[in-house]
């Protein structure tokens, strides 16, 4: 499977915003790689778009563990179980919710793709219903900071392009990866 065959099932105008908003599929893999030499319990992508990135997983996890995705556009999470079930996929579930106002505890593993970015700038958006505002985006990054701080000790946050910020309270980095397309990390729970 490559990018191109997997984004060719998404509507147009999300297909042309694969480059900037969903996972590829390389580093998908990589962070399957990173994952089987783990004790996972569950994966919960926080902010999982059009679900690329746990659809994929699903797929090289192939019941390793479940798959969950959270996404506070409803129209994404319609098509994230249209594409699960062309798929024929199971062992993935995706919520429409907002993870800042419910936040999803429990999960041995979450990965984020800077989901709070798109309030900072204006190019390749989704689409404009959300305020963009420096000032919204740091409250909402220490909201975000304050549940990822209540997660129990050795919880693990895989981030893709970060989270937002430079330092996570209450977690140490454990591995870091430059890819040209972007930076992957590690970071653990204390
Ligand atoms: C950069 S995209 C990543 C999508 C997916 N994780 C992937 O890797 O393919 C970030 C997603 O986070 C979603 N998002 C942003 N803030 C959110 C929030 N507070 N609650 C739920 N989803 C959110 C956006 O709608 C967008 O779909």
């Amino acid at each position: 499977m490559t990018d191109e065959i997997w984004d060719s099932l998404l509507p147009v105008a999300y297909k042309a915003l694969s480059p900037y908003q969903w996972t590829p599929i390389e580093i998908t893999r990589f962070t399957w790689e990173y994952l089987k030499t783990e004790s996972v319990s569950s994966v919960m992508d926080l902010g999982s778009g059009v679900g690329k990135f746990c659809l994929n997983l699903v797929q090289y996890a192939n019941g390793s563990f479940p798959v969950y995705g959270v996404e506070d556009r409803k129209e994404l999470v319609e098509l994230s179980l249209e594409l699960k079930q062309k798929m024929g996929l199971t062992g993935v579930q995706f919520t429409n919710s907002d993870f800042l106002v419910n936040f999803p505890f429990g999960h041995s593993h979450y990965y984020v793709f800077n989901p709070l970015y798109e309030m900072m700038k204006g190019e390749h958006s989704i689409d404009f219903k959300k305020e963009r505002s420096a000032m919204v985006f740091i409250k909402n990054l220490q909201i975000f900071k304050n549940h990822l701080n209540h997660c129990k000790k050795g919880t693990k946050v895989i981030t893709y392009h970060g989270f937002g910020g430079t330092a996570l309270p209450g977690y140490k980095k454990i591995l870091k990866k430059e890819w040209e397309i972007g930076e992957w990390m590690v970071w653990e729970k204390e």
